[in-house]
Order: C-alpha cells, then sequence, then structure tokens
C-alpha cells in the first residue's frame, strides 16, 4: 500500500511514566502521530525491571482510551501495547515470571542502556533475551559511547550488527535531526547509508521538547536512503 508508517517507540500513554501527564496531553499526543503520517504506534512506557512495579491494569485502560480517540477523531490509527525496558540485573526475574513485555504481539523487546554501558553489557543483555526467543530491539544506539566511532574506528555498532544479524537498531527522528547535520554526527548519516539501522522512532514524550518529529526525520533522510530502505525504516510490525 506504501501508506503504512510506525511508530515503534513513543511515550505517549498519560500518568504511567515521563511521557504524557494528562488525557489531554495524550490526545495532542495521537493529534501529531497522524499529522506524521504514522497508522501503528507502540505505546513503549518505561518499565524498569526489579525497581519499581509497573501499573499495568492502568496502562492497558489508557490504552484503551488512547485508540477509542483515535476511532472517534476518525484517525486511521492502531496503539498497540509495549514497553521501553531498561536493562538492569533484574531483567531475568521478568523474564522468569514471563511478565515481558514485547512490542506487540512480536517476540521484539525494545531494550534500553545506560549512556555509559559497557559494550560486553549490550552483549549479555542482547544473549539473555536471545535465549529465551526474544528479539531485542536496542533503542536508541545514537546515544551509546560504546557504540561511537573513536579516533582510530569506525565505531562498534558495526561490530555489534556483524555478530548479532538479528538484532534491530533503532535512532530516533531527533537524532536525524539535530545530530546528524553536525560534523560529530556525521557517523549517523554514515549508519543510514550503511543501512546498519533497521527502525527510525520518534521517542515522543510530549508536544513540546520531545515531540514528534517522524515527518521530518524521513525529509531529512531521503536523500541519504533508498525509497525501499525508508520505507523498511518506517514500517516495523506491518510487514510493509
Ligand atoms: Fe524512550
Amino acid at each position: 500500500m506504501g501508506s503504512e508508517r510506525t511508530d515503534a517507540h513513543i511515550h505517549l500513554i498519560y500518568g504511567v511514566d515521563d511521557g504524557a501527564k494528562t488525557p489531554e496531553d495524550m490526545q495532542r499526543m495521537l493529534d501529531e502521530v497522524h499529522r506524521n503520517g504514522i497508522t501503528t504506534v507502540y505505546a513503549t512506557s518505561h518499565r524498569t525491571p526489579g525497581y519499581r512495579e509497573f501499573p499495568v491494569d492502568l496502562y492497558g485502560a489508557r490504552l484503551a482510551e488512547a485508540n477509542a480517540y483515535c476511532r472517534a477523531q476518525g484517525y486511521p490509527i492502531t496503539v498497540l501495547p509495549g514497553a521501553e525496558i531498561l536493562y538492569t540485573p533484574a531483567l531475568h526475574n521478568e523474564i522468569e515470571r514471563e511478565e515481558l513485555q514485547t512490542l506487540g504481539d512480536t517476540d521484539v523487546v525494545l531494550a534500553e542502556f545506560v549512556p555509559n554501558v559497557r559494550y560486553e553489557e549490550i552483549c549479555t543483555a542482547i544473549e539473555l533475551l536471545q535465549t529465551h526467543g526474544f528479539t531485542p530491539m536496542l533503542a536508541h544506539i545514537e546515544r551509546y559511547a560504546c557504540l561511537a566511532p573513536t579516533l582510530f574506528s569506525r565505531g562498534k555498532a558495526y561490530a555489534l550488527k556483524k555478530k548479532y544479524p538479528n538484532v534491530l537498531l533503532q535512532v530516533n527522528c531527533g537524532a536525524v535531526l539535530s545530530r546528524m547535520q553536525k560534523p560529530n554526527g556525521r557517523y549517523i548519516e554514515q549508519w543510514f547509508r550503511a543501512e546498519l539501522i533497521d527502525c527510525i522512532a520518534s521517542d515522543a514524550h510530549d508536544c513540546g521538547r520531545r515531540k514528534n518529529r517522524m515527518q521530518k526525520a524521513c525529509d531529512a533522510l531521503a536523500p541519504v536512503c533508498s525509497p525501499a530502505y525508508m520505507t523498511y525504516l518506517t514500517t516495523f510490525g506491518t510487514n510493509g
């Protein structure tokens, strides 16, 4: 069809993390989702295994509210469950209790790390998830210093993808727009030219400083990526 577009990482469920705070915030964020041409959304609220209990029932009720709002507005948008899971040692427990939230009914887990995570720690997390049948999607890989280039190498993101070809690498639209254009962010453009990245997503938290910039990021990437690759980057989970 060519009209499908997915946002696989967004914080629009209100009152459960540092994203939307009120029903109105969530509605405005859904308006922005629609304006950005997005038709499938994974509502990836933050979860931190072992740190605090996630309000699963509240989340479910507000996810239903999000879909009801889209229907009422006539938006062709489906809001699916998801989570952005911070890697902690307690991730094991979550897996054992079979409580790990994937992106919708896929086997993909959106995993984030602290910015100064060690490369070896990322590998440990990937192997833990893969051992249990999950496909890791690494959230906003531009944030992890261990994957960025050094003076003498093009950086470990390439080695990571070679070692784990099935791992999905996600970059935020904000990074495409604010960092890719700058001299010290050129390596992000190289990642796209090398077709290393699997997914771009908004990681929107509000309609202000961290708003949805999916359309602008697509426009910025168009000269760098083939049409087929652009489609791949923006249609996670739609068979597009
Ligand atoms: Fe996020």
